[in-house]
């Protein structure tokens, strides 16, 4: 039994740091109105978005596509398990999303996280140096890491600290990786300064734009088209279970490199194709992003970013300069932190505590995230719980 004394011993750490993570099981559709664990509930925990996930037509799309292609995908890509479905998606989300490049082509993938894995092991590798922000996500950590490329942290969002590191580089390959809209700060990379490093460097400029494809830009198009950002060494991933409401994720670039990844990456490779159904629905996913109804959703949720922003900085913990959905109040300390997030759930609110190794230790933070399906009323009770537990306000 000593293999699991070991890792009760290792539970007990976590529980003695406060770092313990606790599954809650929803009983209704991810909304902002929602029975978690038997209790109704304002989620501020999603990051839907839009307020996609329960979209009828959504709903009614996966069905359709279940229909037409049946439950599962039966095989992986290569080997029989491409459908219609994936196909066409894969052609809406490069005419939607590709507007940085001359040809562009995209690639469907079952999950974000597989996708950075598969553009970083796939285009880096022994010989590559590999400049990475100090805040990037999880999932473009491990694939540098599997890369095997030789890493070097640059500070976050620091473009001059990262022209030095590249200047002082003699790395016969180098990549550039970077998240767009860091996904526990909210706030946005240079992405104008990383763009014009990468053409000098002759560098590939990776960017996961998970938390920005739907809400920034014209139409949702994301990030780069935010700021009009063209460039071949651009390879843009896009994430399709966040703002999109649906799974899945999706990398954008040159032909020629996704030509590569189909043959080299092997996250793509060796993995049972998503159900055709649900790349169905994501193509539907993309007319509302892109439509009217997308323009009057961005246009709502940018409304309750800057009212919430206005809220927290009232409270006397620490907000982060974020002009996006994500917003995070910084508090410190991991035992204040699941308290506050105790409270605010007391108070009917779904509020997650963000600890390590998710964040620098140090700081804990709330991390709020909006959504076009929030209403103002949903924000006063936000606003006057905050202000109550914060006890600080003015
Ligand atoms: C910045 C970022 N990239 C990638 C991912 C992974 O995407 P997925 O959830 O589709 O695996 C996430 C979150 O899940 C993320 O926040």
């Amino acid at each position: 039994m000593h293999l699991l004394d070991t890792l009760t011993q290792g539970l007990n750490d976590i529980d003695a740091h406060g770092l313990r993570r606790r599954r809650r099981t929803l009983d209704t559709p991810c909304a902002a109105h929602m029975t978690v664990d038997g209790r109704a509930i304002i989620g501020f925990a999603s990051n839907d978005y839009l307020g996609l996930a329960a979209h009828p037509e959504l709903i009614a799309a996966v069905a359709e596509g279940a229909q037409r292609y049946g439950a599962g995908s039966g095989g992986s890509h290569l080997l029989g398990g491409h459908s219609r479905a994936h196909a066409q998606l894969e052609e809406d989300l490069a005419a939607f999303a590709g507007g940085f490049s001359d040809a562009p082509r995209a690639l469907y993938f079952s999950t974000g996280y597989m996708a950075n894995l598969a553009t970083v092991t796939a285009l880096a590798g022994r010989g590559t140096t590999l400049f990475s922000d100090s805040l990037n996500h999880a999932s473009l950590i491990d694939g540098a890491r599997l890369s095997r490329a030789d890493v070097q942290i640059y500070p976050h969002a620091d473009a001059d600290a990262l022209s030095a590191m590249l200047d002082a580089s003699d790395a016969a390959m180098k990549m550039i990786v970077t998240d767009t809209v860091f996904s526990m700060d909210g706030d946005i990379a240079p992405l104008a300064a990383l763009v014009a490093l990468a053409e000098k460097h002759g560098a590939w400029l990776v960017v996961d734009d998970a938390h920005g494809f739907g809400v920034l830009g014209p139409q949702g198009r994301g990030a780069l088209a935010h700021e009009a950002l063209r460039s071949p060494h651009l390879v843009m991933v896009g994430t399709l279970g966040k703002a999109a409401g649906v799974s899945g994720a999706f990398v954008v670039a040159h032909e020629t490199v996704i030509e590569w990844l189909v043959q080299r990456a092997r996250p793509y490779i060796f993995t049972t194709a998503a159900a055709p159904a649900v790349a169905h629905a994501v193509s539907a996913s993309l007319r509302i992003i892109g439509g009217d109804e997308g323009d009057t959703r961005r246009a709502h949720l940018h409304t309750l970013i800057e009212r919430t922003r206005a809220t927290l900085n009232e409270t006397c913990w620490l907000p982060v300069d974020s002009h996006t959905a994500v917003q995070p109040l910084i508090i410190g300390a991991n035992e204040t932190t699941l308290e506050v997030a105790a409270g605010l759930d007391r108070a009917g609110l779904w509020v997650p505590a963000i600890r390590p190794p998710t964040v620098p230790a140090g700081t804990s933070r709330l991390r709020i995230s909006l959504s076009a399906a929030h209403s103002h009323a949903d924000i006063d009770q936000l606003e006057t719980a905050l202000k109550t537990l914060s006890g600080c306000a003015a």
